[in-house]
């Protein structure tokens, strides 16, 4: 079965994480991406966003939401007043899936697989373990099914303040959407403040 627990250093923080990451071959993820895009930000950042995975962008950078969806997301935060700089934020996944309609075409982003969710999961509870942040925002359906099992329906819990123990850790989280999907909702602009709404949530919890 599919794993990232071999490559997981057990001590040395977050720098020793980032660097083993980097040579991970848990699944088969590692293959065709660039590279891979650990989380960013520092150990003791308050609050520690989860997304899905690294877009294009991101896998050329090697840094997560460095893309479209990370500039509506740095918008998003700022407008909730949540300082980027209190932020750490990685992926529940840590390499690019993609497929190519045709050779040499742009590379479109594919939805990871349980399977390389569940293999990549040791990064994510590592990077919990060191950053211990006071609350976890959750960005979609991905990252909200890596931490809190397959049941989970982000339609059904954003916006919420959610207590759930995560790898032997009590923690508090708020979910909402994932910024990808405000950039494709027919009405784009309700989409974005329900995001900022959710984020506004997590705001309070911090302040
Ligand atoms: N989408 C994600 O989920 N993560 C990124 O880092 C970029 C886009
Ligand atoms: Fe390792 Fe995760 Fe990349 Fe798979 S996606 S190779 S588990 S870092």
């Amino acid at each position: 079965e599919y794993t990232a627990e071999p490559f997981v250093p057990e001590r040395g923080g977050l720098p020793a994480l980032r660097r083993a990451a980097a040579d991970c071959r848990g699944c088969p993820l590692h293959r065709d991406a660039t590279q891979t895009v650990f989380g960013e930000g520092d150990a003791d950042a308050r609050v520690m966003l989860v997304g899905e995975q690294p877009g294009d962008q991101e896998d050329r950078q090697g840094k997560p939401f460095v893309g479209p969806a990370g500039k509506l997301l740095d918008r998003a935060l700022a407008e909730a007043g949540i300082d980027p700089a209190e932020a750490y934020v990685t992926n529940a996944v840590k390499h690019f899936k993609f497929t190519r309609a045709e050779p040499r075409k742009r590379r479109i982003h594919k939805a990871p697989s349980l399977r390389e969710m569940t293999a990549c999961g040791p990064w994510l509870a590592a990077e919990l373990a060191v950053v211990e942040p006071e609350l976890i925002v959750v960005l979609g359906a991905t990252a909200g099914k890596a931490l809190l099992g397959s049941s989970f329906r982000v339609t059904q819990v954003r916006g919420s303040v959610l207590e759930e123990e995560i790898h032997g850790r009590r923690e508090r989280l708020v979910p909402t959407v994932h910024p990808s999907s405000v950039l494709r909702a027919d009405d784009r602009e309700a989409a974005y403040r329900g995001l900022v709404s959710d984020l506004e949530t997590a705001a309070r919890i911090l302040s």
